[in-house]
C-alpha cells in the first residue's frame, strides 16, 4: 500500500498542476497549487506493475485495445461497484470525457440549440457548449447556508423550451460536491422524459464518494428511460490517470450507437484506447479498488481537517459539505466580498493557486475550489497561507 502522506515533487515534470504557474497565473513560480483536479498521490501499485511488465515487451505496434479482457474489466467495475449491468456493445472510447461532451453536443443537437447545465458547475461544459455554437440555459442549483438542492421548477421550465435538446447533468457534482439522490436523479430523468430530451451525466467523479454516500448511475436510478441518457465515465479521475487520456462512454440506444459511429468513428476513426491507457485501464478496475478506499479514506480525514481548520482560524467561512468528488467548495464573501480581489489575494498574498470560484458561474464569485487529493501537510500549508492573507491582526 501507498503511504498517502509522502510529498512526490511534480515540478520539473510536466504536470499542469505544478508548472509554469508565473505563466499561467502570474503568481510566483513556488506559489502551492491545489487547482485541477488530479490526485498528488502515486497511483496504485497494481497499475504500476501492469504498466512495467507491459514495455518488458519491446513492440508498441498497433493493437486492439478494445476487446475482451478490455470491456470484461470496465463492465466487472460497474457491475461491483453499482450493481449496473452493462452491454459491451454500448461501451465506447473518448481520449477523454471533455472530447466526449464536443463529440456528443455535435451528434445530440444543432448550431443555435440550448443545452441546460446546471450552475455552478464544470466550465468545460459552457465552453464546450458555446465552442460548439449551441446555446447555454443555465438551471441555477439553490443554495442555502452552503447546502446545494436543484430547482426543479427551473428545470421543468428550461426543458419545456422547444429549443432546447438536452442537458448536461454532473452526478457527482463538481465543484458543489453533491452525490445525487436516487430520488433527485428519478426527478430529473422524469422532467427530460416528460419533454423528450436527452441527459448526458458526467459520472466521471462516480467512485469518489465520501463517507456514508452512495453514487447511482442516473441510467440506474430511471432505466425506463436510459435510451436517452447517455453516461461518461473514465478511470482517469478515479485511479489518477488523466495523462494517459481515456474514458468509457455508455450509449443504449441503437440510433445514437449509430450516430456516434458515424460521427466520431468514422469520421475520425477515434475508437480505441492506447497500449498503456488499456494496460493501465484493465489493471485499475480489476485490481485497484484496495487502494481507491484508501485514497476515499485520506480524503475524508483531510475534509474533516479542512473542516476543523476553518471553525477554528476562518469561522467566517462557509464550507459546502463534501458527498462526493475530492474539492472542497467554499465561500469566502464574508472575508472578501469582491470576487476579483479574492483572487489577487489568494494568488499574491497567500500565494495559494485555486480554482477560483467565478470559473464555475457568476453564482461561483467569491468562492473557491480546493483540490484535497495532497498529503494532508500541503494542505495544512494552503490553509496556514490563507488564514495568513486573510486575518491581518
Ligand atoms: C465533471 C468533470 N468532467 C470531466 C472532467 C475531465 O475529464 P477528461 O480529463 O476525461 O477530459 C473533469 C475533470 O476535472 C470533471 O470534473
Amino acid at each position: 500500500m501507498k503511504n498517502l502522506d509522502e510529498i512526490i515533487e511534480r515540478r520539473g515534470t510536466t504536470a499542469v498542476k505544478w508548472n509554469h504557474l508565473a505563466e499561467a497565473f502570474g503568481c510566483d513560480e513556488d506559489a502551492l497549487p491545489l487547482w485541477v483536479a488530479d490526485m498528488d498521490f502515486a497511483c496504485a501499485d497494481p497499475i504500476l506493475a501492469a504498466l512495467k511488465e507491459r514495455i518488458t515487451h519491446p513492440v508498441f505496434g498497433y493493437e486492439d485495445g478494445y476487446d475482451e479482457a478490455y470491456t470484461e474489466a470496465v463492465t466487472g467495475w460497474f457491475k461491483r461497484q453499482f450493481d449496473w449491468e452493462l452491454r459491451r456493445e454500448d461501451l465506447f472510447f473518448s481520449p477523454g470525457v471533455v472530447p466526449a461532451l464536443g463529440f456528443l453536443i455535435d451528434m445530440l443537437s444543432e448550431e443555435g440549440e440550448g443545452i441546460i447545465i446546471q450552475s455552478p458547475v464544470y466550465y468545460p461544459f459552457a465552453a464546450k457548449i458555446r465552442a460548439n455554437h449551441r446555446e447555454v440555459i443555465d438551471n441555477p442549483l439553490i443554495c442555502e447556508n452552503g447546502c446545494y438542492r436543484m430547482d426543479f421548477d427551473d428545470l421543468a421550465e428550461k426543458m419545456r423550451l422547444s429549443q432546447v435538446r438536452g442537458m448536461i447533468l454532473c452526478n457527482p457534482h463538481n465543484p458543489v460536491g453533491r452525490v445525487w439522490s436516487k430520488a433527485e436523479l428519478k426527478q430529473v430523468a422524469a422532467i427530460a422524459e416528460a419533454n423528450h430530451k436527452w441527459i448526458i451525466s458526467d459520472e466521471i467523479h462516480c467512485d469518489l464518494i465520501r463517507s456514508g454516500y452512495q453514487h447511482t448511475p442516473l441510467a440506474k436510478a430511471y432505466p425506463k428511460y436510459r435510451e436517452e441518457i447517455i453516461t461518461c465515465t473514465a478511470p482517469s479521475k478515479t485511479f489518477n490517470l488523466a495523462g494517459l487520456q481515456n474514458s468509457n462512454i455508455i450509449i443504449h440506444k441503437e440510433a445514437y450507437r449509430k450516430l456516434w459511429k458515424k460521427k466520431v468513428i468514422d469520421r475520425f476513426s477515434i475508437s480505441e484506447c492506447n497500449t498503456f491507457s488499456r494496460t493501465a485501464t484493465i489493471a485499475a478496475y480489476k485490481d485497484g479498488e484496495a487502494w481507491l478506499r484508501e485514497v476515499n479514506a485520506y480524503v475524508d480525514a483531510n475534509f474533516q481537517y479542512l473542516s476543523s481548520f476553518l471553525k477554528e482560524h476562518l469561522p467566517k467561512a462557509v464550507l459546502t459539505p463534501c458527498e462526493g468528488t475530492y474539492l472542497a467548495w467554499i465561500d469566502f464573501r464574508a472575508y472578501v466580498s469582491d470576487a476579483a480581489e479574492l483572487e489577487r489575494i489568494m494568488r499574491h498574498e497567500a500565494k495559494v493557486i485555486l480554482d477560483e470560484g467565478s470559473l464555475f458561474g457568476e453564482n461561483g464569485n467569491g468562492y473557491e475550489r480546493i483540490n484535497l487529493a495532497c498529503p494532508q501537510c500541503i494542505l495544512k500549508d494552503c490553509l496556514n497561507r490563507i488564514a495568513g492573507a486573510l486575518i491581518r491582526d
